[in-house]
């Protein structure tokens, strides 16, 4: 089950899926399910591989195939303050929940411990791909991604830059470290990871409040010299931040868009988390810039003080990319099926607020953002997101069968694909997800005939 476009879930009851060298797809091919040992047979004859070297493996009973999760926008060091300080407006809630919180990453053992965690619960939820933001800590951002990679998550990894507006205590000490530091994290994760299999780094102003004119400078001379590099930071979260940030600058009369393009920031590699206000001027700024949007629509409403359900209708009719993002801790969870749903409940109260205009959203849709619109937002729709042959196998064996032994999702006789596809999505957690598989590799859970995807 995979999707094609924001509102086309495709749903193929019976078919081959072939991987091969470096987890890439070799073939999906439907298969009618009268016949379906020949179609098998013949399928398997046209694979360009020596019959030797192919394992067949087939699903269980009331198991199907997704493409793993994207998580837009989350804070790795945030994972163990998850759901403290809900309904805080955000510049109180840096400064007394995360700042201090955040703090903790200048020791490199805590980091490892709480790193590992993060990494390990997330591929447990089936996010196979991960936006991170990492602490100001340059150390602990190295040894982030070296989890990632030792994990087998694909994932972008930031070092927040921080040089203002913020605690003696956690704050860097200056632009010119700041930037030095993020030079040093940029060559640390090229070099452990240098064909960018799975591992790159993502410029990380944490948002204009925390950076003066020369850290922001000095990261367009990075974004610059590096066009390979994503940049992420948060845009028109709250009003409490907006008003800070327009007195801050205001020679941007309250443009965020003008004020981060200003910067050279915005282009097809950004990632802005939130986009809870957008003017048309935002949105057409953002489009023309093809800049891609994280939707958090958990910490939208109860972190931060936008309490606001984003325009999704409006990016998705306008064409502006657009995935989901748990925004874990300030999103109190850090499971993308959580997010899904909380899309939908966001969507239909926007849709009320917008007295009809902006419909809510569907479950191909928000199923659309957690998948392969991720993989769009992140710029890696070529690799990942979907099951289309010549991208790399990103997948989860998910379970519907269970119900006596934990799994929360009930089917019964009569259930259709569709219908077992949508109480999944409403109903299921991580114990629906057995096995998780990044580039081809299997990171979460093992089939019980040994059977791997390429021997
Ligand atoms: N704006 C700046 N930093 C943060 C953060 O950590 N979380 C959220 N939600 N907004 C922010
Ligand atoms: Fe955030």
């Amino acid at each position: 089950i995979h999707s094609s476009s924001p509102s086309t879930l495709e749903i193929i009851p019976s078919a081959l899926l072939a991987i091969g060298p470096q987890g890439k797809i070799n073939t999906l091919v439907k298969l009618e399910d009268d016949s379906l040992q020949d179609q098998l047979d013949q399928a398997l004859n046209r694979l360009p591989f020596p019959p030797e070297q192919i394992t067949v493996t087939h699903l269980g009973p009331g198991q199907f195939l997704i493409p793993g999760f994207v998580d837009t926008h989350n804070h790795a060091p945030q994972y163990a303050q998850r759901g403290l300080g809900q309904g805080m407006h955000i510049l109180d809630w840096l400064s007394k929940i995360t700042f201090p919180n955040e703090a903790k990453f200048s020791d490199p053992v805590y980091a490892r411990k709480i790193y590992t965690a993060c990494v390990e619960g997330f591929l447990r939820q089936g996010i196979t791909t991960a936006s991170y933001y990492g602490s100001v800590h340059a150390e602990a951002t190295k040894i982030l991604a070296d989890i990632c990679l030792e994990k087998g998550q694909r994932a972008y990894v930031g070092k927040c830059n921080m040089t203002r507006n913020s605690p003696d205590f956690y704050v860097d000490k200056s632009a010119g470290d700041s930037l030095r530091e993020t030079r040093e994290c940029i060559s640390h994760v090229k070099s452990i990871d240098p064909a960018e299999r799975l591992v790159n780094y993502v410029i990380t102003p944490r948002f204009a409040i925390s950076c003066d004119e020369e850290t922001l400078r000095g990261l367009e001379d990075i974004a610059r010299e590096n066009e390979d590099l994503a940049v992420q930071t948060h845009f028109n979260e709250a009003r409490q931040e907006m008003e800070e940030t327009q007195r801050l600058f205001p020679q941007f009369a309250g443009s965020e868009a003008d004020l981060y393009e200003d910067f050279g920031l915005l282009g097809k590699r950004t990632i802005l988390a939130h986009c809870c206000f957008m003017d048309g001027h935002e949105l057409e700024k953002i489009k023309k810039l093809d800049c891609g949007v994280a939707h958090c629509p958990i910490s939208n409403m109860t972190v931060g003080g936008g309490f606001m359900a984003a325009p999704v209708r409006e990016f998705l009719n306008r064409k502006i990319k657009v995935g989901l993002g748990t925004d874990s801790g300030g999103g109190f969870s850090s499971s993308m099926l959580d997010s899904m749903r909380q899309a939908m409940i966001a969507s239909h109260a926007r849709e009320v607020l917008s007295e009809g205009k902006d419909k809510g959203l569907s479950i191909p849709e928000v199923f659309y953002l957690a998948t392969l619109g991720g993989a769009t937002v992140c710029c890696l729709e070529d690799k990942i997101g979907s099951f289309e042959a010549g991208k790399e196998f990103d997948g989860l064996v998910i379970g519907t069968q269970g119900h006596d032994q934990g799994i929360m999702t009930m089917v019964e006789e009569e259930d259709t694909m569709e219908t077992v596809f949508e109480k999944f999505i409403m109903t299921g957690d991580d114990r629906n997800v057995i096995e998780v598989y990044v580039q081809g590799r299997c990171v979460k859970g093992q089939r019980d005939d040994g059977g791997h995807l390429m021997k």
